[in-house]
């Protein structure tokens, strides 16, 4: 349930604006912190998830590092307090520019993703006379049974490289003197909620191909796993904190490990998308022909989601719940305010009776929300707020 003094605390605030439940975060943040320590696990915040300073600098105080697919977010991680040596930066297409700059703030990994992409590393490298850390992302063609938009372990997927160039690949780093081979790393989608098949599938097949360059003589010291553990965005507060355990009890049980060894994960949605709702307004309610509209003051603008990948967010009325007689429930088709008929929040929603000036809270908001926002119809950025602000 969202928290009562929070509403009253946003009270004439304009909106729409994210709002941060910090007390969740952190919650969120040290159950991950113990399991992970527990099971020997190294934790990489994947930071395109939410570039928020201060949820940010927070992780990097508990000692996190940070897993990175732009140069941008190199930087920004560093400038966050992120260790350099605990940046890890993936990502097809790395320019020049990114490679040199991860160079000159001497990251910890590159998660290389393609035969040429080594050579480029290595030469830029040997020009500054560095030796570059570099881990070969693989493409194990593990099906994550997830949306299609957000699974990157098949063949049919542009990310890592695929068995047919494991030979060449082995010929090629034994040529580049200015590289460091650290490790393996694999990542094959997003919003995952078949945990334990599909990551038990991913360690066998990570274990096999491990085993397969090591026997080629290569030292493999770490396996990068990924992200992608799922979150309950149709019941928010049944599951406000990610179910890590189960994850890392997986891992721990499908993976075996030569000692030296260690696996490293990447979480980004889990970490924070329940500590984040988009708050917004009734502007409208609007009889249309055969549905009632519940025009909202936020659009696809500020979250994209729904519109881009078809994604469910639990949409409330958070005034609702602040009034003493309850409200029958209506059947509402609650929609945005941008030009598109895609900026649907949700058709068929059944909400309490809501009214002009509503507080509508959009849930599980945290994660590929506010990074990925635009100025769509020159409709401006909705601000961060934070609970820790509030009182
Ligand atoms: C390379 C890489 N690692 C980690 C993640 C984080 O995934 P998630 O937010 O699902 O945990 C992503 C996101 O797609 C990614 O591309």
């Amino acid at each position: 349930m969202f928290d009562i003094s929070h509403i009253h605390a946003f009270g004439e605030m304009d909106t729409p604006f994210y709002f941060y439940d910090m007390d969740l975060f952190r919650r969120t943040v040290a159950e991950l912190e113990s399991l992970s320590s527990r099971h020997g696990i190294k934790v990489h915040y994947a930071v395109k998830a939410n570039t928020q300073e201060r949820l940010m600098r927070f992780l990097s105080s508990r000692g996190f590092g940070a897993d990175c697919v732009s140069g941008n977010e190199v930087l920004h991680a560093c400038a966050c307090g992120f260790a350099p040596e605990n940046v890890v930066f993936a990502g097809v297409g790395k320019s020049d520019r990114e490679i040199m700059e991860s160079l000159d703030c001497r990251i910890g990994m590159f998660n290389c993703e393609s035969l040429q992409e080594i050579s480029v590393i290595n030469a830029f490298a040997a020009s500054l006379g560095l030796k570059a850390g570099v881990s070969v992302r693989i493409n194990p063609d593990i099906d994550a049974h997830t949306h299609k938009y957000v699974t990157t372990g098949l063949y049919e997927n542009k990310f890592g490289i695929s068995r047919h160039e494991f030979e060449p690949l082995v010929d090629l780093l034994g040529q580049c003197g200015s590289l460091e081979l650290r490790g393996l790393h694999f990542h094959i989608g997003s919003q995952i909620t078949d945990v334990e098949k599909v990551y038990s599938l991913e360690c066998v097949r990570a274990a096999e191909i491990v085993r397969w360059f090591e026997d080629k003589g290569l030292e493999i010291r770490n396996i990068d796993l990924g992200g992608g553990l799922g979150v309950n965005y149709e019941e928010p507060d049944a599951e406000p904190v990610p179910d890590f355990a189960t994850w890392f009890r997986t891992i721990e049980r499908n993976l075996p490990l030569r000692p030296g060894q260690t696996v490293h994960v990447e979480p980004g949605r889990s970490v924070v998308a329940q500590c984040g709702t988009l708050i917004s307004r009734v502007l409208f309610v609007k009889s249309g022909e055969t549905k009632t509209f519940l025009i909202l003051d936020a659009g696809m603008n500020d979250l994209v989601r729904p519109a881009l990948y078809g994604a469910y967010h639990k949409v409330e009325n958070l005034s609702a719940a602040d009034r003493s007689a309850p409200a029958e429930d209506q059947v509402y088709d609650v929609v945005g305010p941008v030009c598109e008929s895609g900026d649907v929040w949700g058709a068929g929603r059944l909400l309490p009776l809501s009214v002009r000036g509503d507080l509508i809270g959009i849930r599980s908001a945290g994660a590929y929300g506010q990074v990925m926002a635009s100025r769509y119809n020159l409709r401006d950025l909705a601000p961060a707020v934070f609970s820790d602000d509030l009182f």
